[in-house]
């Protein structure tokens, strides 16, 4: 058993204080009778909740994504640095979103989010090899040897084996790098092995989805078909 204003909040309904105007309204039913109270205890397996007539089936599947400032540590906890769960809106973290993939303190752009475990799973699994397109600043100047040696896959300074990438070079100390590896580091240590010391790093591209016009530091669910366009690459 649990609260039904809890388990509105934990079905992504709204925020605490909307789903208390919501209950107010009168728009909640529970097995079909309108429903005010939100400290009712319900038991949420054999009793229906519906909102506005439709029936909620729990947690629904979020999948945000998050137009990444620097400054910010990819993780959900930590003692000394800002997290990007900061950024998540309440609604979204009370759903139980968590970072696929990463991106360094220092790095901006694309960061997706999502409750659902198995695809959270599948899209940050090593074999997984979604193309991710990075803008890079740096210093030196990327010449036709060096987009050769990423597309042949590049050997880093410790090492390190490299898939086959894509160095695009724009203008004086600025490229495009896609990459479909997310080897810590990744990009910084691939334009180092290079003589290249990346001074900013923007995410731009994952998949087929893009940033688009989205602010930083700001975050949107991503669309039905967005979702099942990412789901079918994963
Ligand atoms: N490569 C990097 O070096 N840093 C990132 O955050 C992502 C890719």
């Amino acid at each position: 058993m649990e609260r039904l204003d809890k388990y509105l909040c934990d079905s992504g309904v709204g925020t605490r204080s909307q789903v208390k105007a919501i209950l107010k309204a009168g728009r909640v039913t529970l097995d079909g009778v309108s429903v005010r109270d939100g400290s009712m205890k319900i038991d949420p397996a054999v009793q229906r909740v519906a909102l506005d007539g439709e029936i909620l089936g729990g947690k629904r599947r979020v999948v945000l994504m998050l137009n990444k400032p620097a400054g910010y540590v990819t993780a959900t906890e930590d003692k000394n640095d800002k997290t990007v769960m900061e950024l998540i809106p309440e609604q979204y973290r009370r759903m139980d979103v968590k970072p696929v993939g990463r991106l360094d303190k220092m790095t901006e752009g694309l960061l997706l989010f999502t409750n659902d475990g198995e695809l959270l799973h599948r899209l940050i699994s090593p074999k997984k090899e979604v193309p991710k397109v990075y803008y890079a600043r740096h210093e030196g100047q990327a010449t036709e040897e060096d987009v050769e040696a990423f597309r042949s896959g590049l050997t880093l300074r410790d090492g390190l084996k490299c898939l086959p990438a894509m160095l695009e070079h724009l203008g004086a100390g600025e490229s495009l790098v896609t990459v479909c590896e997310g080897k810590y580091h990744q990009v910084r240590r691939m334009m180092a092995s290079r003589g290249m010391t990346v001074s900013y790093l923007e995410r731009r591209q994952e998949g087929k989805l893009s940033l688009g016009d989205l602010p930083r530091g700001a975050v949107r669910e991503l669309t039905q078909k967005e979702q099942l366009d990412f789901g079918e690459d994963a």
